[in-house]
């Protein structure tokens, strides 16, 4: 199928309420027409997602995302910098928002991005309407960055997977908050692709870290982007039966990028944990990652993927038994 076929098919599913994977530059996304609530809702299904965790709406144009959401001057400062690209921003919603309640699970706010891949793009334009989208895993699983990955978790409950490649950064977006109340102040939400010091070049500010403990993200559980066997972090070598990913100059079972480049660690982190977990090994070891840049975001996601499980685990991948 042409890619034009195919975006026109996806376009017109979405618009009768179905279930759409598409490729972003972060991760694959769930996506669904963010003004429909009944297509919104089956979203929460079919990722087994708690219902109080709020979606991603993505918008083809910076246009689209001010008919939804308040923009400041602040915020505006960063949608000029970083659209199209793994910036999501939690704004103020607008009374006459057309976004679904579901969407931001009843929240005043809104996490809005414009999405950098072009068959994103090119199908959000398409479809006419902002698209609603978490990653397309179910909930607590790890996030997926190909088509196939989307075909392993999700196959027959989403109605078309729209395959556009690999993901070229691999890790979420970054989320930052912008508090409605006068002050010109940036919260971290979630680390990603855009770094904190990338922000405060931009604007001046630096994002703080989130200190009010009312994020309800499943970015925020501990325990997320799981893979079924036990993660051991700062590992320098593998211990009986871990399948080891290295990085740099520290070898193993594969290498998250042997020149030591965050950038290459990023885009195959993900695709490498499946690779572990898919070998048999009875755990997983990676070796050290440096904590600065994209550094940051890849080590975040590490922590909650070595976090101890929630004792009654969803239909997540880290219950599913192996195939
Ligand atoms: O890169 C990405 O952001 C990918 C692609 C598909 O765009 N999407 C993604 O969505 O990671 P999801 O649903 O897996 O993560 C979205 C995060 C969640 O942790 C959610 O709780 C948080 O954004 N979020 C959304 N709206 C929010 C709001 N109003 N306040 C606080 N957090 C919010
Ligand atoms: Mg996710």
């Amino acid at each position: 199928m042409s890619t034009d076929k195919a975006i026109l098919d996806a376009a017109r599913i979405l618009r009768r309420g179905g279930l759409v994977a598409i490729p972003t530059e972060t991760v694959y996304g769930l996506a669904a027409d963010a003004t429909n609530p009944k297509a919104v809702a089956r979203i929460f299904a079919t990722k087994g997602r708690p219902g109080f965790n709020p979606l991603i709406c993505h918008v083809p144009a910076p246009e689209d995302a001010a008919r939804i959401a308040r923009i400041s001057p602040l915020a505006d400062r960063l949608i000029t910098a970083f659209w199209p690209g793994p910036l999501t921003l939690v704004l103020p919603q607008r009374p006459d928002s057309p976004l679904a309640d579901l969407v931001s699970a009843g929240l005043p706010s809104v996490g809005i991005r414009m999405p950098a891949h072009p068959m994103a793009l090119a199908l959000l334009r398409q479809t006419g309407r902002p698209l609603a989208a978490p990653s397309a895993n179910r909930s607590g699983a790890i996030s997926p960055t190909t088509a196939r990955h989307v075909a392993d978790d999700l196959g027959k409950d989403v109605d078309m997977i729209l395959d556009g490649g690999p993901c070229s950064l691999g890790l979420e977006s970054t989320i930052i908050g912008l508090p409605d109340d006068g002050t010109d102040r940036l919260l971290l939400l979630r680390p990603g692709g855009i770094t904190p010091d990338q922000i405060a070049e931009i604007c001046g500010i630096r994002p703080e870290a989130d200190q009010s403990g009312a994020i309800t993200a499943p970015g925020q559980l501990l325990s997320h982007y799981a893979p079924r066997g036990q993660l051991r972090l700062d590992a320098i070598r593998a211990g009986d039966g871990e399948f080891m990913i290295g990085f740099g100059a520290i070898g193993g079972d594969l290498n998250l990028s042997p020149k030591g480049d965050l950038i290459e660690a990023a885009a195959g982190l993900f695709a490498a944990l499946r690779q572990a977990d898919d070998s048999g090994a009875s755990g997983l070891a990676i070796a050290p990652i440096p904590d600065h840049g994209l550094g940051l975001a890849i080590n975040d996601r590490l922590r909650r993927a070595a976090a101890p499980r929630p004792a009654k685990s969803d239909k997540g991948r880290a219950a599913a038994p192996r195939p």
